[in-house]
């Protein structure tokens, strides 16, 4: 069962995207500083996520010790506690990490202790090792269950993670295991053609989502510079209009001033962020235009208007694509400004979107 912990999508930062396995202690305090320097914590991104490569060997009683570039994990918890943030660590159920390091296989209690004694807020749980990998979908929801319940028995409270890249219809059984968030797709990169088809496609059936737990098409990419500022703005409706957790993925000390605009939108988070925790989605085709709505728990409607084409478009939003009979008033969010009810139609970039806010008559 699980324990009521992301009544709305997990907020935060992680550093796989940017630092795959090369991190350390110094590079975590640093991410953690900028968090609060950039606005980025007072936005509402609160988790700072190690992802994998912290992991050393295991002592003579099996406990886990980080590599040498973590010296002190409680310290660094500590640290990042301090500045109002909570810390995320990282382990898989197999033998091995996917990275090739110590996985959880065989000390799954013990490194769930561990993770609490260290003070650890959050974990994500890593489908690596061929054999676990490869194994059936009992053997995999079990292996997720056994962390689930040695998490829950630690008595410390932790956002749980299911990483199995959507193989195992995971949405129907990731609150079963006390999951919080679980992964719909492979690896997300830093490209349009990858983000477009994750997001588009790939990001699981919103009937899984919803408070407490919700679909994850991956990390965030905004800030690594593979895409154009109209992509980046896409990726960003995309993941809010979907409910989806909002975990950055890049390197918070080199922010450009026009993507931190993009993350920090509050208008934006409030919509990924709203409690009724519903995902949105498409719901009018014309060829590469595409229309997605996403209801609000006050009544009012998210409506974005997707440009998947190479050309710019004119793109109308419609009150029947709220569900509504008349608009009465509309925002659009990125500008952060009313628009007349009666003018919906957006010129959208090739590649870019328009979010709004929408409320019916
Ligand atoms: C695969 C996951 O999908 C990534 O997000 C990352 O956690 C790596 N494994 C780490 O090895």
């Amino acid at each position: 069962a699980q324990v009521p912990l992301a009544p709305t999508p997990p907020m935060g930062w992680s550093s796989w995207n940017k630092f795959a396995d090369k991190i350390d202690d110094k590079t975590i305090r640093a991410m953690a500083d900028a968090m609060v320097a950039t606005g980025l914590r007072d936005a509402g991104y609160v988790y700072v996520n190690i992802d994998d490569g912290w992991q050393g060997t295991r002592g003579p009683d099996g406990q886990i010790r980080p590599n040498a570039s973590f010296p002190d994990m409680k310290a660094l918890a500590d640290y990042v506690h301090s500045k109002g943030l909570k810390l995320g660590i990282y382990s898989s159920p197999g033998p091995r990490t996917c990275a090739g390091f110590e996985g959880s296989y065989g000390h799954v209690r013990q490194d769930a202790q561990t993770f609490a004694d260290w003070g650890v807020d959050y974990l994500k749980y890593d489908l690596c090792s061929g054999e676990y990998f490869y194994a059936d979908a009992d053997t995999v929801k079990r292996s997720y269950a056994e962390m689930g319940a040695a998490l829950q028995a630690t008595g410390r409270p932790f956002v749980y993670s299911l990483c199995e890249y959507g193989r195992f219809d995971v949405g129907s059984w990731g609150r079963e295991v006390g999951g919080h968030l679980w992964r719909t797709t492979g690896d997300i990169t830093d490209d349009y053609a990858t983000m477009a088809r994750i997001g588009f496609e790939k990001n699981g059936k919103p009937g899984h989502t919803g408070p407490n737990g919700f679909n994850d098409p991956d990390m965030l990419e905004l800030g690594n510079g593979g895409m154009s500022d109209a992509e980046y703005t896409t990726h960003m409706t995309l993941w809010a209009l979907s409910a989806a957790p909002l975990l950055m993925g890049h390197d918070l000390r080199l922010t450009p001033p026009a993507i931190l605009r993009l993350l920090e939108n509050r208008e934006v988070i409030a919509v990924d962020q709203d409690a009724k925790g519903v995902q949105g989605k498409a719901v009018r085709k014309d060829g590469a235009l595409e229309i997605w709505a996403k209801p609000l728990a006050d009544g009012a409607v998210a409506l974005a208007l997707f440009n998947r084409g190479e050309t710019n478009a004119k793109i109308e939003a419609r009150a029947a694509d709220a569900g509504f009979g008349a608009i009465r008033s509309a925002r659009d969010l990125w500008r952060g400004q009313a628009v007349g009810a009666d003018a919906l139609t957006f010129d959208v970039p090739a590649h870019g979107a328009v979010m709004l806010r929408v409320e019916g008559k």
